[in-house]
This record gives structure tokens, sequence and C-alpha cells, in this order.
């Protein structure tokens, strides 16, 4: 998606950049692990495939993608920002009739990086930025029945379970879990108080860490 080409997210611990093609030989290591192959349901692909999917993610109109970045590494300047790579988050834009649905996929790819904050927080700043930059009402995650962290994770989010599903790719049955904001977007009845919970979230992270900067750098050429 060409419209968060130069946009960087930043939470308490992660940092989310556009994905580019500097990022694709890590991503492409990540890949290879069947682990990550299985959890995400994806297929190997050659790197040559994976410079095609990294362009496609940056130049088609219904996908978004951001590299999650360690931000006190890469703030720091420690290391080079293929160095400070640990995951993935992607919005996908499911329905061409109905452009508030988006299926949401994470990753935190680093094993080390993984119970330690990260994925929830790069799905939370993923989604308010879903909510508040590309009107998302609706979000969908189709998660392995077999994954139980995931699974934790996206009902501690307020998603709610839906079809399972036989994945044609890789025989996994998946199932589909909602987040529907609809009602709660049109509402401020205390009932449906979990957008503003997004919210307040994100700003606490900025009160704790001055962090959560939607910084929209248009400099970038
Ligand atoms: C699933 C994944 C995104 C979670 O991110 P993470 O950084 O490891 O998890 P977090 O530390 O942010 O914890 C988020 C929630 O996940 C659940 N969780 C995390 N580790 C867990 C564990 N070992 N056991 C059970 N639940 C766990 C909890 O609900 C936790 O919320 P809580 O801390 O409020 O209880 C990450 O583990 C990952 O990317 N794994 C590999 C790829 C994958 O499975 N992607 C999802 C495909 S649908």
């Amino acid at each position: 998606m060409r419209l968060n080409q130069a946009v960087e997210l930043q939470g308490r611990l992660v940092a989310l950049v556009p994905y580019t093609a500097r990022h694709v030989l890590r991503y492409h290591q990540w890949m290879k692990s069947e682990e990550l192959q299985k959890l995400t349901a994806s297929e190997p692909l050659t790197l040559e495939q994976e410079y095609q999917m990294q362009r496609n993610w940056q130049d088609d109109a219904d996908k978004c993608t951001f590299i999650v970045l360690d931000k006190l590494k890469w703030v720091g300047g420690l290391c080079t920002e293929e160095d400070c790579m640990v995951g993935d988050v992607n919005l996908f834009l499911t329905d061409p009739e109905d452009p508030t649905i988006a299926e949401i996929e994470i990753m935190i790819a680093e094993p080390s990086y993984r119970g330690k904050g990260f994925g929830k927080e790069t799905t939370m700043v993923m989604m308010y930025y879903g909510v508040t930059k590309l009107g998302i009402k609706k979000f969908q995650a189709k998660i392995n029945l077999e994954n139980t962290i995931s699974i934790a994770m996206f009902q501690s989010f307020h998603f709610e379970e839906g079809n399972r599903r036989d994945d044609l790719k890789t025989g996994n049955l998946k199932q589909i879990w909602h987040q529907n904001l609809t009602r709660s977007l049109n509402s401020s009845g205390p009932e449906y108080l979990w957008p503003l919970n997004i919210r307040k979230k994100c700003l606490f992270v900025l009160a704790a860490v001055k962090a959560f900067q939607m910084a929209e750098s248009l400099e970038k050429h």
C-alpha cells in the first residue's frame, strides 16, 4: 500500500516501518523455519519470489505491511535496521466492496522476542493505525486451531470465534476470529468501550515513554 510508505509508528517496545527491499533477505531467512511456516500457514518462497511479494505488498492498494523493529535497539542506533527486525504485521483488505474490513496477520519471528509483549503491542498499534488512518471497522484473524498463543492474544483483544475452515494450501484447520468495531465506533455507551480501550492503552504507552508517535515523515522520497 502506497499510503503507508512514509509512515513510521512507534510504541514502547516496537517501531513499525514500511516493508522495503532492504528487509527481504532477513525475512527470507525467517521463513525457512518450518515452525514459522506452520504457525503462519505459509509456504516457503524462493528469494526472488520473496522480493516480488515485497513489491506486491508495497504497491497493492489492498495490502498494508510493516516490519516490526526492536525499538530500543533501533533508536539507540546500535545496529542496522535489518539487525533490529523482529517480525512483521499486515492488514489485508479482504472485501473489494467493503474497505472497512481487514484481515490482520502478525508474526514475531525471532523466538527470543516472543512472550515479552512485542506481539501484543504490535497488534495494538497496527489496529490503532487501521482504525484511525485506514477507516477499518472490522478485523479478522485466521488462526490455526493449534496456535493457542495466538488465539489467546486475539481473545485478549476481544476477537470472537467465527467459522472453522480447512486451509487448502496447508491442510490445517483454521478458525476465523472477528473483532467488529462498527457498533462500538458508533456508540459511546459503556458496553462498547473497546475502541476507547485501544486508544487508552496507546495513550498509556505515550504517557509512559512519550512513545506513541504517528510519525508521518512526509519528506521521505
Ligand atoms: C502469536 C504471537 C504474535 C504473540 O506475540 P508474543 O510477542 O509472543 O506475545 P506477547 O508477549 O505480546 O503476549 C500476547 C498474548 O499472547 C498470549 N501468550 C503469549 N505467550 C504465551 C504463552 N507462552 N502461553 C500462552 N499464552 C501466551 C497471552 O494471551 C498474552 O497476553 P497477556 O500477556 O496479556 O496474557 C507470537 O508468539 C508469534 O508471532 N508467534 C509465531 C508466529 C505466529 O504464531 N503468528 C500468528 C499467526 S495467526
